[in-house]
């Protein structure tokens, strides 16, 4: 068995943190970012999440169909972008969708906002419909790691409006999971809680291959895990009280 040391600040670490109104980020780490698109170098994601969209867009022969909108952003742009959206769309539009500064997943590196490459391209509220290459886009998202953030009938939960544009990788297999139940990424969050280190839940995504994903608390300043040496595992913090641990077999 190998053993890890799980440091209780890692919880604002990784690919799953939820940031919403309720959970605002944690220490902001962001420094390995590349871009998406080379014909948009400022618009830039966590590298591997990068690499990943990139990989995505290609498998649908996406080209300059679909183009990258807005991607991650500093505390500073932030705040610039829901001060703008005050003045010039009113409160209850920017409530709905623009998150205040340091409650935006954007500001991880993890979110991106994607456009139909078309004349005029709204900013906050780019066109990304359920039909053609977007829908394409959309079915397959969910193998390479990203969801749909926003849903739709989603509001209550996320506290953000339905916002089809706007996807956050997360990682597969977790994408796949909350794709297959309809999860909005708080519920999921929720929802894993119910397993732990004795009580995983398993997943087969495919014939021969099993993932086991728990949740771990991160009650003291270091948690000790013990895996099996074979074991390919990855761990993210959840932004709030612990870990989700992901075990591939
Ligand atoms: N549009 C999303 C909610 C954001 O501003 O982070
Ligand atoms: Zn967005």
């Amino acid at each position: 068995m190998r053993t890890l040391t799980l440091k209780k600040e890692s919880i604002y670490d990784g690919t799953l943190l939820l940031v919403n109104a309720h959970h605002a980020l944690g220490i902001n780490h962001v420094t390995n970012l590349a871009p998406v698109d080379m014909h948009f170098p400022h618009i830039q994601l966590q590298r591997d999440a990068a690499n990943i969209l990139r990989l995505l867009l290609h498998a649908i022969s996406a080209k300059s169909a679909i183009i990258p909108v807005s991607g991650y952003r500093s505390y500073m742009e932030q705040s610039a972008i829901y001060k703008d959206s005050l003045k010039y769309n009113g409160q209850t539009f920017t409530q709905k969708y623009v998150a205040l500064p340091n409650h935006s997943e954007h500001q991880t590196g993890l979110a991106i906002d994607l456009g139909l490459n078309q004349k005029d391209i709204d900013f906050i509220r780019p066109n990304f419909p359920y039909e053609g290459i977007c829908n394409e886009f959309l079915k397959i998202a969910p193998n390479y790691g990203f969801i749909e953030r926003y849903g739709k009938y989603k509001e209550i939960v996320t506290g953000i409006a339905h916002e089809p544009w706007h996807f956050r990788y997360v990682g597969y297999p977790h994408s796949k999971i909350i794709a297959n139940h309809n999860l909005s990424l708080e519920e999921y969050i929720e929802w894993i809680k119910k397993y732990c280190r004795y009580c995983r839940f398993i997943y087969h995504p495919h014939y021969g291959s099993k993932v086991e994903i728990f949740y771990e608390p991160a009650e003291e300043e270091q948690t000790i895990l013990s895996i099996p040496e074979t074991s390919l595992y990855h761990i993210s913090g959840n932004n709030i009280d612990g870990f989700i641990v992901t075990l591939w077999s």
